[in-house]
């Protein structure tokens, strides 16, 4: 199975929802986001927002259908909105440094591995677009 999907999976299992300590770790780091999401009281969109963002993280693991046209978009109307890009990729890692937090022991070398490697290729794929714009 996908490392990465099975790491999600056990977050799930564990904590149910993980968008609040998505974001309590993303503005932790990043306090001048928490502005963005003055409208978002409920935190449905937070909430959508982490669920496209896993999404995208499970197809660029898989057969990659839309994670590589849909991240450049996203990092272009994220500027728009006052994300920065060197701010926008750094989202992926908030998501596995709270996951791997949630997991303590049950975070394997494996799933570690798994997600160092979908880290570079994002990493990757966002330092070619800034390439591309310099
Ligand atoms: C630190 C990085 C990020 C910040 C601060 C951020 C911030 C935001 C904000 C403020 C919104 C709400 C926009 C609105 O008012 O309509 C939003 C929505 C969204 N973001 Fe991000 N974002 C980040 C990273 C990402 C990444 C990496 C992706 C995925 C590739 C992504 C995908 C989306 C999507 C799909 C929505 C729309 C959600 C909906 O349908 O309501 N974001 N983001």
């Amino acid at each position: 199975m996908n490392l990465v999907l099975e790491s999600l999976e056990k977050v799930a299992e564990r904590i149910g929802d993980p968008t609040p300590l998505v974001y309590q770790r993303l503005f932790a780091r990043h306090p001048e986001m928490q502005v963005l999401f003055v409208r978002d009281s409920n935190d449905l969109v937070k909430g959508e927002m982490l669920a496209q963002v896993i999404e995208c993280l499970v197809d660029f693991t898989g057969d990659r259908r839309y994670a590589a046209n849909m991240i450049p978009s996203e990092l272009r109307n994220h500027e728009n909105l006052g994300v920065p890009p060197a701010v926008f990729a750094t989202f992926f890692g908030t998501v596995m440094e709270t996951f791997r937090e949630v997991l303590g022991d049950e975070w394997t070398p494996e799933m570690d591995n798994a997600w160092r490697h979908l880290l570079a290729g994002l990493d990757n794929l966002i330092g070619e677009l800034a390439a591309a714009h310099a």
